[in-house]
């Protein structure tokens, strides 16, 4: 392993792991192909912006020629594929983009590879592909069972890469992470949504009765886990990676408005996501048995951490605030926080 691409470095998570690699291996070269939808933001490059071990190249991952030339320009061995449309409020109002990057994107990246004889090839996916469960924990073996556009783009996107693995011995892995939070993380997920819009003293939109159920990871743990199962994953393998701290929304975000001394009446509960999914939980026991490894950041350490991150660095987030986000805000919220109750 020498020169690695990461695609979709430019974004909250693929970012993290950038920052991470650059540091830790000086004698990799980490080269970002990144498409800068309205996810990506070289401000969470700009750590590593100066450092010989760093490039970056704008470009889709369903893009074939393009995808070629940045493999053979830097004669790229392996590739890590965190590049996708994340967002599943987006992936319920429109699907079409998540099916062209995380479905035919991750093809694209695949056959490419394959015709450059490129084998080793890590994805980023999610514990959303298993669907809901009320009870347990799911393991690697489940079925897989998405339920909205977003995990079911993600869920297409892993079978091609077995398919890759068992036709063509591709050296692939997959991790499924559960819900990661941390700096730079775009500002419509819950938890960066919720900590801006309190920093305004605006209204929280939860939805539903906000008991939905998440497993919270810290980003730097996620990072972490994937570069050890880059490193040491066995060929064709999927591992889990869960944070270990189930929350319900609602008690996270109780949480969050008390570290910043806001009052709880901000939140508002609105109209339910359509096919939220109620609960979804991990078992970590694969990664342990086989690499000896969990995530360790205490989850209320991270969450200060987290929120003392967004107070200080307005800058980050305020400049992301407006254009495309003020409309997805409005077409996402305005209804439903007019009926709010
Ligand atoms: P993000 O939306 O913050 O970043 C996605 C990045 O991919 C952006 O930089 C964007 O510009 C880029 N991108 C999108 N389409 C592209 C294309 N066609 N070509 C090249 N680049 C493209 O996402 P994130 O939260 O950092 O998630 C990263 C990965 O981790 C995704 O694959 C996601 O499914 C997975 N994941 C996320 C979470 C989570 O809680 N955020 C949990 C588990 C897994
Ligand atoms: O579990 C991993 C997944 O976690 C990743 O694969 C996705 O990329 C990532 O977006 C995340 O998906 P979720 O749908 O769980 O995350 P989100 O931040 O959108 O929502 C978290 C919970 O908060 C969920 O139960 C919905 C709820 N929520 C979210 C938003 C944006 C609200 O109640 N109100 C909101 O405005």
């Amino acid at each position: 392993m020498k020169n690695i691409l990461v695609t979709g470095g430019a974004g909250f998570i693929g970012s993290a792991f950038v920052r991470m690699m650059v540091e830790k291996y000086p004698d990799y070269n980490i080269i970002v192909l990144d498409k800068l939808t309205y996810a990506g933001n070289l401000d969470n490059l700009i750590p590593v912006h100066d450092e010989p071990n760093y490039r970056f190249e704008k470009g889709d991952i369903a893009h074939e020629a393009t995808v070629q030339r940045v493999l053979e320009t830097h004669d790229i061995d392996t590739i890590v594929n965190f590049a996708a449309e994340s967002h599943v409020d987006r992936s319920i109002l429109d699907p079409h983009a998540f099916v062209h990057t995380d479905v035919v994107g991750v093809y694209i990246l695949l056959e490419t590879a394959r015709k450059l004889g490129i084998n080793r090839f890590h994805h980023v996916s999610t514990d959303e592909v298993y669907g809901s469960l009320e009870e347990g924990f799911f393991n690697e073996g489940d079925p897989l069972e998405p339920n909205n556009p977003y995990s079911a783009s993600k869920a297409g996107g892993e079978l091609m890469i077995r398919a890759y693995h068992v036709t063509y011995g591709m050296h692939t892995t997959i991790t499924r992470g559960s819900n990661t939070f941390g700096p730079y993380q775009y500002p419509e997920k819950l938890l960066p949504l919720f900590i801006t819009e309190a920093l305004q003293d605006r209204p929280l939109p939860l939805y539903g009765d906000g008991k939905q159920v998440r497993d919270w990871l810290y980003v730097e743990d996620h990072a972490a886990g994937i570069d050890l199962i880059l490193h040491k994953g066995q060929p064709g393998d999927i591992y889990n990676i869960g944070g270990e701290n189930e929350r319900h929304n609602i008690d996270v975000i109780k949480y969050m408005l008390n570290y910043l001394g806001k009052p709880h009446s901000l939140i508002k509960h609105v109209e339910d996501r359509q096919a939220h999914d109620r609960r979804y939980a991990l078992t970590n026991d694969k990664l342990r048995a086989d690499l000896g490894w969990s995530p360790d950041t205490e989850f209320e350490t991270a969450m200060q951490e987290t929120i003392q991150w967004y107070v200080d660095n307005d800058w980050w987030w305020s400049k992301i605030k407006t254009g495309e986000y003020l409309e997805f805000y409005k077409q996402q919220y305005a209804d439903r926080l007019a009926n709010a109750k």
